[in-house]
């Protein structure tokens, strides 16, 4: 019998996420997805450029939620997801990653008894001030199937109690992404159309409403940033959050008169290209931490804390603070290259071990049952 899959893609880090497991679906015999848009992203490089790089095909049923509140969004996904979960009935329901459409359309299978697998599971932050921690513990807390990158989440689950059988080491789906189309982020070569020589720049991402929503701390990492650019050209694909708090506070014209590009959201075969010509990433992103690791560049990153630790114990990654971003960058710029790891199971071949699970869970008698 196939198996019908839903998957979730809402934001631009889900669809990294989503493309590999969709693409290993669409070629097994015994499943078919169906792909999902809960239209939580929709501004075009935010979005639609990003699945066509991936190959992803127009989703069979696209939510149109957009941009609200918390709970505007995360209703709105659960209203409109409910209606499609019960006219499609699926198999299984996959939800990657954190963010709101995650743990609405998580809650929408699990009250309708549709198994519910979660891939990026078990990662903390232990900050519950951030959203997508509320999201990474109501989500993990329901599905049935956790699908895990690390030990450290494997042990983060065990602690809260999920019993073993729930939980599978996959590996890092992001990575399968970059293998997909390593050919065409080698072939281009924006950091060559910005002018900027391969190895001597930075590339910068900040978008976490801890740093880009209140003025004071958004002025400390310009600040930092205009420091860095004395030493190291920047480039810095703005998100739209960071590009209306920036021009609200006249900050974006300080970056731009001291050399910093500014430049809009980039597809993902473009920013990946970006980043695997940097000398170092600086960055509030989760998955720029675990891209960094595997491609072996510095990453800064502007947080206090970070559920991805394994990029710090194994990769490349340092959490740093405003005023300590120049000197760490010095450090990490030094740093010899052979002390970088890449963690077990980052390897590309993340799709194919969920498609096994699901099928072992698939299979006859091991069907999983809702949670007694
Ligand atoms: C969301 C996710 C976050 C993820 C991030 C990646 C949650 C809680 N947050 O945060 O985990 O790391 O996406 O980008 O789910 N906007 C546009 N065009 C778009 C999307 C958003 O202009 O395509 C604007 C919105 O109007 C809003 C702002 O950007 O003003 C923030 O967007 P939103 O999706 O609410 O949150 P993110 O900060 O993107």
């Amino acid at each position: 019998m196939i198996q019908r899959v839903h998957l979730i893609a809402a934001a631009r880090p889900n669809f990294m996420k989503v493309a590999p497991l969709w693409h290993a679906l669409a070629a097994a015999p015994d499943f078919q997805p169906v792909l999902i848009h809960t239209g939580q992203h929709y501004d075009p490089n935010m979005s639609d450029a990003i699945f066509a790089d991936l190959r992803l095909p127009k989703p069979d049923h696209h939510l149109g939620v957009g941009s609200g509140s918390h709970a505007e969004q995360t209703g709105g996904v659960m209203i409109a997801y409910e209606k499609i979960a019960l006219e499609d009935r699926p198999d299984w329901l996959v939800v990657v990653g954190d963010v709101n459409s995650t743990a609405a359309c998580a809650m929408v299978a699990a009250k309708l008894h549709f198994p519910v697998v979660h891939l990026e599971a078990g990662l903390r932050s232990r900050d519950r001030r951030m959203p997508e921690e509320i999201n990474r513990l109501v989500t993990d807390a329901i599905s049935d199937v956790l699908w895990t990158p690390s030990p450290d989440a494997d042990e983060n689950l065990i602690a809260e109690g999920v019993p073993d059988e729930r939980i599978a080491r996959v590996g890092n789906i992001m990575l399968d992404s970059f293998e997909l189309v390593r050919p065409a982020i080698e072939a281009a070569n924006v950091a060559g159309e910005l002018e900027l020589a391969q190895g001597g720049y930075g590339v910068v991402t900040l978008h976490r409403p801890s740093n880009v929503d209140e003025p004071a701390q958004l002025e400390r990492l310009v600040v930092a940033l205009l420091q860095v650019q004395k030493r190291l050209p920047l480039v810095f694909p703005v998100h739209p959050r960071t590009a209306q708090r920036l021009a609200a506070c006249g900050l974006d014209a300080k970056l731009r008169t001291a050399g910093v590009r500014l430049i809009e959201p980039q597809p993902y075969v473009r920013f990946m290209s970006l980043v695997t010509g940097a000398a170092a990433a600086i960055t509030d992103s989760g998955g720029i931490q675990e891209e960094t690791t595997y491609l072996g560049i510095p990453c800064l990153t502007l947080r206090e804390n970070t559920e991805r630790p394994i990029t710090i114990s194994q990769g490349t990654n340092r959490l740093v603070r405003p005023q300590t971003l120049a000197c760490e960058l010095e450090a990490a710029l030094a740093a010899p290259k052979h002390e970088r790891r890449r963690p077990d199971l980052w390897d590309g071949r993340t799709a194919a071990r969920c498609l096994a699970d699901l099928r072992a869970r698939s299979g006859a008698g091991a069907l999983i049952t809702r949670a007694a």
